[in-house]
């Protein structure tokens, strides 16, 4: 693991500055970057340090790709992981919203719109900063357990603990069984990985992922092999 960076954290501001830092990077470095960013719980605090830390229009130039979305749900309901992303992620940093790249889980041909999604990033020369959560079973995105390392940006059936973790991001409202997610290849051949970990709940799933067996059935393991890993992670999670 050479090209791991591990950083870690008190629980709270001091992890929501350090992924803020982590992020600010790669702005700084190149303010048209094209990243992927997750939604999710984890990352909200960090995502709000960095719209308040970098200088007003600093980030807005930055491609932005959207890292997956539910299918059948369209943006402005709740559960939309697009409005989430606009809202956390986008508005904040005064990206134009018609640039980013969506996932359409509304459109009539999925593996078309997924097709044109893998297209974008090739078109944008692959993407320099993937910013991921870690989901409770090893998944990056959508990419869930078994997932090849090759997988392509495809729908996917949401796994049980998928369902159960994200039954509380829109309280009340049923969790779509299936959304569609950046496949692997794209994600693992990001230039820069920041994974960002929180929480007592995450530290036996994180064990797995950085000290466990690369293998399909843990996809995030396969970040074992990125060679530009930074893991921004809470003392809470980081039991290993
Ligand atoms: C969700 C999303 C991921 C997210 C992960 C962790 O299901 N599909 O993109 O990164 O699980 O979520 P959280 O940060 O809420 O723990």
């Amino acid at each position: 693991m050479s090209g791991l960076r591990l950083t870690l954290t008190d629980a709270g501001e001091d992890f929501d500055t350090a992924g803020a830092a982590a992020i600010a990077e790669t702005v700084v470095a190149d303010p048209k970057a094209a990243v992927v960013v997750a939604t999710g719980r984890t990352p909200m605090g960090t995502y709000g340090r960095l719209a308040r830390a970098l200088p007003a229009g600093a980030g807005s130039a930055l491609r932005v790709f959207q890292l997956d979305e539910y299918v059948g749900v369209p943006p402005s309901d709740p559960r939309s992981l697009a409005g989430w992303t606009r809202r956390s992620f986008v508005d904040p940093l005064g990206v134009d919203p018609r640039s980013v790249v969506w996932l359409d889980g509304l459109a009539d041909d999925l593996r078309a719109a997924c097709r044109a999604y893998d297209d974008a990033v090739t078109s944008a020369g692959g993407l320099d900063l993937a910013v991921l959560g870690l989901g409770p079973n090893g998944h990056l995105g959508f990419n869930e357990p078994p997932s090849d390392p090759m997988s392509r940006t495809r729908e996917a059936a949401l796994s049980k603990a998928s369902l159960a973790s994200n039954a509380g991001y829109a309280p009340g409202l049923p969790v779509p069984r299936s959304a569609l997610t950046a496949g692997l290849d794209v994600l693992l051949a990001a230039r820069r990985v920041v994974l960002l970990v929180s929480g007592a709940h995450k530290h036996e799933i994180v064990r797995r992922t950085l000290r466990g067996p690369v293998t399909a059935d843990v996809p995030a393991s396969f970040l074992q092999q990125h060679p530009n890993l930074q893991v921004v992670i809470d003392r809470d999670a980081w039991q290993v």
